[in-house]
């Protein structure tokens, strides 16, 4: 009889990535950057729980380089991808959507990794208590150690990658993550502190009409094409479900989990896309292929695309194998 609640043989993220990692070159690295992100990520979970109590919600008074005015915890979610990634000797560049310029780790600390990450993904449902997360992308340098490292290190495209992964801080705090080898979510068990792991090799329903995720009110302005697919979504007798929490990674998981398709389109107010590339749309489109699914910008695969700025952004469509293929048929009329 197993004793309840004790979980001794939960396998923990700590131990999957020893298992899975160990013998992969740098692996040891990667382990040891991949355990310094799951300390951001607990830090994070337990500001976002604590924000309401200790008076972390609302703005901070700036405004980043996107334009957009910071919240209290995208400057701390920042800070503390920060500060764990600079002492964690295994990475030496650094992007944050939060970060005008590339950080530089300081020489004496740095490591083989590259990481490009959001700190805070949809800051605008900090104040509501809706899902809200933390994403994350990694590289390994391109340039030899011992070197200064380069531009030429972040802009890779996200076929380069070596994991992604990202936090949701919803009804559990959960982290999802690919090394490369298939997709595995993990739960935080509050009663142990530890991650384990409740979703081995996540794959996408690829069944299509599922449900689809846009945020409409931009529909004006969006390629007649795309009004045209997403009415495909509406018409007959069995309209299909429309979905958006409006935190990207949010939308994101659901699709993962659920399938169907997430949109964002070019429009009138982003003419070039709303959602990043480094730290929004090649993590979750490298998840998502190693899921079973895709992620395209309409003319080509992200993972594809070359960075030109750290802070490129694209439009994205991210979805199972067939919504995909439906939504090309379509732009291709
Ligand atoms: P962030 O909070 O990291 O700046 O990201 C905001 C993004 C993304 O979370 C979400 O999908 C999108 O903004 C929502 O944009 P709209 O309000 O234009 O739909
Ligand atoms: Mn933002
Ligand atoms: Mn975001
Ligand atoms: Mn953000």
């Amino acid at each position: 009889h197993r004793s309840q609640g004790l979980n001794s043989n939960s396998l923990t993220l700590m131990r999957h990535c020893l298992n899975n990692l160990m013998d992969k070159p740098d692996g040891q690295e990667l382990v040891s950057l991949l355990v310094s992100i799951q300390s951001v990520v607990k830090n994070i979970g337990a500001a976002v729980r604590r924000a309401g109590i200790s008076r972390l919600f609302g703005a901070e008074g700036s405004v980043n380089v996107q334009g957009e005015e910071q919240q209290k915890l995208d400057i701390i979610a920042n800070q503390t991808f920060i500060n764990y990634l600079g002492n964690s000797f295994a990475t030496c560049l650094l992007v944050s959507e939060e970060m005008d310029n590339v950080v530089e780790v300081e020489n004496e600390k740095q490591g083989s990794f590259i990481v490009c990450f959001d700190p805070l993904d949809g800051s605008n449902n900090i104040d509501c208590l809706a899902s809200i997360g933390s994403i994350f992308a990694i590289y390994k340098r391109k340039t030899p150690k011992g070197t200064a490292p380069s531009l030429e290190d972040v802009l890779q495209p996200g076929r380069q990658l070596v994991a992604a992964g990202y936090a949701l801080y919803g009804s559990a705090l959960m982290m999802v993550l690919s090394t490369g080898n298939g997709v595995n979510g993990f739960i935080m068990d509050p009663s142990i502190g530890e991650f384990v792991l409740t979703k081995p090799n996540i794959t996408m329903n690829q069944t299509i009409r599922r449900q689809y995720s846009v945020n409409e009110s931009y529909r004006n302005s969006w390629d007649p094409k795309i009004q045209k697919y997403i009415d495909t979504k509406k018409q007959g007798d069995e309209p299909i479900p429309q979905r958006y929490i409006g935190t990207f990674i949010a939308d994101f998981h659901r699709t993962l989990m659920y399938g169907g398709i997430f949109l964002y389109p070019n429009n009138a107010a982003s003419p070039k896309g709303k959602l990043r590339l480094l730290y929004e749309c090649n993590p979750a489109s490298f998840i998502i292929e190693q899921a079973g699914g895709r992620g395209t910008n309409g003319q080509e695969d992200v993972l594809d695309i070359q960075p030109l700025t750290i802070h490129d952004r694209t439009q994205v469509f991210l979805g199972s194998k067939h919504e995909i293929e439906d939504l090309h048929t379509c732009l291709n009329q």
